[in-house]
């Protein structure tokens, strides 16, 4: 193993504690951290006068903070009990067994009733170092203590979590590291690339690393949320951008990984060593194939862009809808070609390109800036210097609402699609029935098409082809009832079957897919990639020591055992 400096530092006081025969215990586990092995409640648990059965005294101004700051993405993050939605909280199957505040109004008193642990794990160890991860893994092997990580606790199939699970948590790992000539190590200088990159933290958001990068006068190609963790999920699984169509998506920008594997070792994965980890890492999902430490990533000289910002007022039948979204189905591949990226609802839409001058993209955008006008809408086409302005005016407003239950159910379009009459007509088809049923239309065009120097990654091939990637989200409420949560799974299930049928051989992004999808390991990676990420799991985790709903290796019967039993 070749070690860098940064390494030798991980490693400076790598002396591992042997746990003698029966001493494989909490305790003993929690005294060789030096009693940093907490025990994890719910977060909003000091609102509630009943714990798991047995009666407590509420503490009415910690409460109060968790009321006012219920659906702040960034109070969640920094802890280590909070998560985005409630699905990866609450133990689905069983609606008594949460500990939940009414987000619709997080006052409302009504709620009050009993807090449960839910999915909630048990145990919560803070990752300060190397060590950490070594001795955590060295213990769920003798104690046989499920493990789960967490960074943001985005996980919207609820990965980050875990009933009964020791979680370890990321978040803290926040160094960020500017090399304007990086080499990945083991890789031979003379002979091999630099790159621009910037290294981060295993708990680094997407918020730090843009204005660090700003900061440097160069711009981080990330996702549309401040919070999200930049090597965690998003760069594992698959990380797109509105600048993806352009630069690619996460994992094709991914230089290097510092690793925890879950037999142990430390390890650098990039495209000169471990190559097997490196590309399994790129694409085969968070939580599975050990516990990134740091990450290292390509950034780009400062980009400057145009945005293209429009709205329209609904007609009350929605009338005026599917025109809009006739539009954007005829004219999508033409812009894709253009440098377009971005999202669209079914009376808006917010895109940006790098490619074109501001007169090119008030041409190119002509027809569906006519149509807005014609609705009484509006049209805003601007230029932007950098990516932090027009991610502070536009991205962080714009965030996605967090604190409910909230399943993504996306599809990746391929070119294909809108090249046939009758590919558009089914997109078109599909729109009618979610604008009829009054479900949300909201599309990201994001596909990787202009990108060019792909290495090889493990996620769905079906990302090479993607223009967009269609939606048709699931929802239920925080006191929905089982037959409530079981009927709104079913007409989930119904709408991924049809973007399924309608987009054939495509793929999906595993981390915002449904997670009651039935061929997942077929929609995320497909059967090849899903073959060689089984043999490379083995190899680094032959215990299976980390396992989560629907990652590389999961098996179908462990669902029975877990909060979404009810679903599958
Ligand atoms: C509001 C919102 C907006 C989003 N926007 C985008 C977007 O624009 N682009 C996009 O591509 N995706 C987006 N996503 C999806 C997001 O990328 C995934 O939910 C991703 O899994 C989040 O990763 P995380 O590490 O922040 O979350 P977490 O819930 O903390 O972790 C996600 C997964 O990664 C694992 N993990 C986390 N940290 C580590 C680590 N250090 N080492 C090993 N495993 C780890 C966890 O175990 C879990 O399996 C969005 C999601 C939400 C909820
Ligand atoms: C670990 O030890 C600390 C310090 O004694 C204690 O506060 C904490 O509750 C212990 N953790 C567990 C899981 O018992
Ligand atoms: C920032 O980068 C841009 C694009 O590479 C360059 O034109 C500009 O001179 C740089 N500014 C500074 C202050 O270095
Ligand atoms: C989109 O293309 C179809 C033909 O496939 C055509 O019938 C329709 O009028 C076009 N829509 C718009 C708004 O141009
Ligand atoms: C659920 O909560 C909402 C308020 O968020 C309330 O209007 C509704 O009556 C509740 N439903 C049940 C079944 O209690």
């Amino acid at each position: 193993m070749a070690l860098t400096k940064s390494s030798v530092a991980l490693l400076a006081f790598h002396t591992l504690s042997v746990f003698a025969g029966d001493s494989c215990t909490i305790d003993s586990f929690n005294a060789t951290l030096d009693g940093r092995v907490q025990p994890l409640k719910p977060l909003s648990l000091p609102c509630f006068s009943s714990y798991n059965g047995n009666s407590r005294a509420p503490d009415q101004s910690a409460c109060n903070a968790i009321q006012r700051d219920y659906s702040d993405a960034f109070l969640r993050a920094n802890s280590a009990n909070g998560f985005m939605y409630n699905q990866i909280e609450e133990c689905a199957s069983d609606p008594r067994n949460q500990c939940l505040l009414d987000y619709t109004n997080p006052f409302n008193t009504q709620a009050l009733e009993s807090c449960h642990q839910g999915n909630v794990p048990s145990f919560s160890l803070e990752i300060k170092k190397a060590e950490d991860a070594m001795e955590a893994f060295k213990f769920s092997r003798c104690s046989g203590t499920p493990l789960s990580i967490k960074s943001s606790g985005h996980d919207l199939l609820g990965r980050s979590s875990g009933r009964g699970s020791l979680n370890l948590w990321t978040r803290n790992l926040r160094s960020l590291q500017y090399t304007p000539n990086f080499i990945p190590a083991g890789c031979d200088a003379g002979a091999s690339s630099e790159y621009r990159a910037v290294t981060v933290g295993g708990g680094v958001n997407l918020d730090e690393a843009y204005r660090f990068a700003h900061d440097h006068n160069v711009t981080f190609v990330g996702g549309y949320a401040p919070t999200v963790s930049v090597g965690g999920g998003w760069a594992q699984a698959g990380g797109h951008s509105i600048l993806s169509p352009v630069y690619g998506l996460g994992i094709d920008r991914a230089l290097e990984y510092k690793v925890i594997t879950p037999d142990g070792q430390y390890r650098i994965a990039n495209e000169c060593q471990h190559q097997d980890l490196f590309w399994a890492l790129r694409g085969g999902g968070g939580g599975t194939f050990g516990l990134v430490l740091e990450s290292t990533h390509k950034v780009e000289p400062r980009v400057s862009f145009v945005s293209a910002v429009v709205e329209f007022p609904l007609q009350s039948d929605s009338r005026n809808v599917l025109p809009f979204l006739d539009i954007l189905v005829n004219n999508s591949v033409k812009w894709a070609h253009e440098g377009w990226g971005g999202h669209f609802r079914a009376n808006s839409l917010i895109n940006i390109t790098p490619l074109l001058s501001l007169s090119e993209a008030k041409d190119s955008l002509a027809e569906l800036a006519a149509y807005v006008r014609s609705q009484g809408g509006t049209v805003a086409i601007e230029e932007f210097a950098d990516w932090l302005g027009f991610y502070e005016r536009y991205v962080i407003p714009n965030a996605v609402e967090i604190g409910d239950t909230h399943f993504p159910n996306t599809r990746l379009v391929p070119k294909a699609v809108f090249e046939t009459a009758e590919g558009r007509k089914n997109l078109m088809d599909f729109f009618a029935r979610q604008v009829s049923q009054g479900g949300v239309v909201y599309v990201q065009e994001e596909g990787p098409l202009l990108y060019r120097d792909v290495k090889p990654t493990s996620a769905t091939p079906a990302w090479r082809e993607a223009v967009w990637a269609v939606t048709a989200d699931g929802f239920w409420a925080w006191n929905s009832t089982l037959e409530e949560r079981k009927q709104s799974v079913s007409q989930m299930n119904e709408m991924t079957e049809l973007m399924e049928a309608i987009t054939p051989g495509s793929g999906t992004y595993g981390a915002e897919g449904n997670p009651f999808t039935k061929n997942w390991q077929e929609a995320w990676w497909g059967r090849e990639n899903y073959d060689q990420l089984l043999e490379i799991k083995a190899k680094y985790d032959p215990d299976r020591l980390l396992n989560c709903w629907k990652c590389v290796g999961w098996e179908e019967s462990e669902a029975q055992d877990s909060c979404f039993a009810s679903f599958e």
